[in-house]
């Protein structure tokens, strides 16, 4: 097996894990991402099957909701429901309090409303994304409305960070969130306190959200490759 087909396995793996722990009669989260979206697969393969009945999906950004459209989920909106019972969600780096970097596919805001909200939240990734430091592999995004977008740069160098704009990859300028807003992409030397870091990056005016998750995850399930085997474990 290739490393890329390893890693593929692993998303596949860690996203049927997280689908088979979603119970008949729950309002889902539905996260962003590549793990995220087999979750999505086998939520809607289930249904499919009768093995669940009876749930609805509540996306994180635009192309959750064309996955849950794909695969069969009915969804619905925050302002037709008073919970959430289960979200799943990728992740970019997970420390070992649970704590996360997301946003790398520039939906941390809704995914953070989203994933906030719910009774259990479920954290899919594969075993790369574990790391001892938030920041030592990962860029913390930043989502920024476009008029502030200077002054918020600024003010992010102003607290240690190297900020960069987030250019679009097969579209000529910068990336649009679903929200159409821009997102800045920071490192910081070192992330020391991330509860700390993510209040204070979201005190800056202009700034929407930020990529920090800090004390939101209930559960992490790890996908890994041991001796050729794909595995999941829960951290
Ligand atoms: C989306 O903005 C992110 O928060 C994703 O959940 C995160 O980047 C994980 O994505 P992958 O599962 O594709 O690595």
């Amino acid at each position: 097996m290739t490393s890329a087909d390893a890693i593929k396995v692993m998303k596949q793996e860690v996203g049927k894990a997280a689908a088979d722990r979603v119970k008949s009669n729950s309002i889902v989260g539905l996260g962003t991402g590549s793990t995220t979206a087999y979750a999505i697969e086998y939520i809607g393969d289930r249904l499919s099957k009768g093995e669940i009945t009876n749930i609805v999906g509540v996306p994180t950004s635009f192309q959750a909701e064309v996955l849950a459209k794909k695969y069969g989920i009915p969804l619905t909106t925050l302002d037709a429901i008073d919970h959430i019972d289960v979200a799943i969600d990728g992740a970019d780096e997970v420390d070992p309090q649970k704590n996360l970097i997301k946003g790398g596919g520039a939906a941390h805001t809704r995914e953070k409303v989203v994933d906030a909200l719910a009774n259990e939240f479920i954290v899919v990734v594969d075993g790369g994304k574990l790391t001892d430091k938030l920041g030592s592999t990962f860029l913390l995004p930043v989502e920024v409305i476009p008029m502030a977008i200077t002054p918020v740069m600024n003010a992010l160098t102003k607290l240690g960070g190297k900020p960069e704009l987030r250019m679009g990859i097969k579209k000529a300028g910068p990336v649009v969130t679903d929200q159409g807003n821009l997102v800045v992409d920071v490192k910081f030397d070192s992330i020391d306190n991330p509860k700390e870091l993510e209040k204070t990056i979201n005190n800056i005016p202009g700034v929407l959200e930020n990529g920090l998750f800090v004390g939101v995850a209930d559960v992490v399930l790890v996908g890994e490759v041991i001796n050729g085997k794909p595995t999941v474990r829960e951290m």
